[in-house]
């Protein structure tokens, strides 16, 4: 399967593609003090805390099965990438160069629109991105999620799916995109059933 991936690719390039518990005995004891303005002012940073958001975008379930996993083995929450109009099996064949997502690929200025604006990003330090791999590179879904929000300060990271090809240049991509305001660290390329150690392996090296 990953041989046949990289002759696909070589032929598009060719082609050009490039406690709260109330005890009432005590409760004014445990009432805890009211926020002073400064702090209430930081309730999103502090909020974030060290909350981790996976961030998914699957048109055929392999990466939400990786994105799920992921959530499970980090205590991460899940939030997914919708697209306004979703892709058909039609739209998913890359064995004809006409169809939607395969056209999309080849546009790198093509931005679908998302289904929601909706994603709760102030609300966590950490993001991974989650997405199969489309013609070497994200499915361009993930270039219009990754400018339609502020990632400044944020920690970024990027996991996908695929059919044999590796994370390659995805993630490099998407880092561009959010002109060096995170703070991006290595993606990876798992397999959908990828289990809890090798997810928090691969996570813990990253030194968040
Ligand atoms: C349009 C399109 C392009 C693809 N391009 C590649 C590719 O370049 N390399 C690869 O290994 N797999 C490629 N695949 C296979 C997907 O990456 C793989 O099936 C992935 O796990 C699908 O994830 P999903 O079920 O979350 O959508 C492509 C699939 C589609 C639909």
């Amino acid at each position: 399967m990953k041989k046949l991936w990289i002759a696909c690719l070589s032929m598009l390039m060719v082609l050009g593609l490039m406690g709260c518990g109330t005890d009432n005995g005590k409760a004014e004891e445990k009432t805890p003090p009211a926020k002073t303005v400064a702090q209430a002012a930081n309730t999103d940073a502090a909020a974030a805390g060290d909350k981790i958001l996976v961030a998914y975008f699957s048109a055929t379930g392999n990466t939400k099965q990786l994105a799920e996993n992921t959530a499970k083995a980090l205590g991460a929450d899940l939030y997914e990438i919708r697209p306004e109009s979703p892709y058909t099996a039609e739209d998913l064949n890359y064995n004809d160069e006409t169809t939607r997502a395969t056209v999309e690929q080849k546009n790198d200025g093509f931005r679908p629109s998302l289904a929601d604006k909706n994603a709760p990003i102030a609300s966590y330090k950490t993001i991974i991105l989650a997405y199969p791999i489309w013609w070497a590179q994200a499915p361009r879904i993930m270039d219009t999620f990754v400018e339609s929000y502020d990632f400044t300060g944020k920690n970024m990271t990027a996991i996908c799916t695929s059919g044999g090809s590796d994370i390659g240049s995805s993630a490099d991509y998407l880092a561009r995109i959010t002109k060096g305001k995170a703070n991006w660290k290595p993606g990876k390329l798992f397999s959908p059933q990828a289990g809890a150690d090798e997810i928090k392996a691969w996570y813990n090296g990253l030194g968040l």
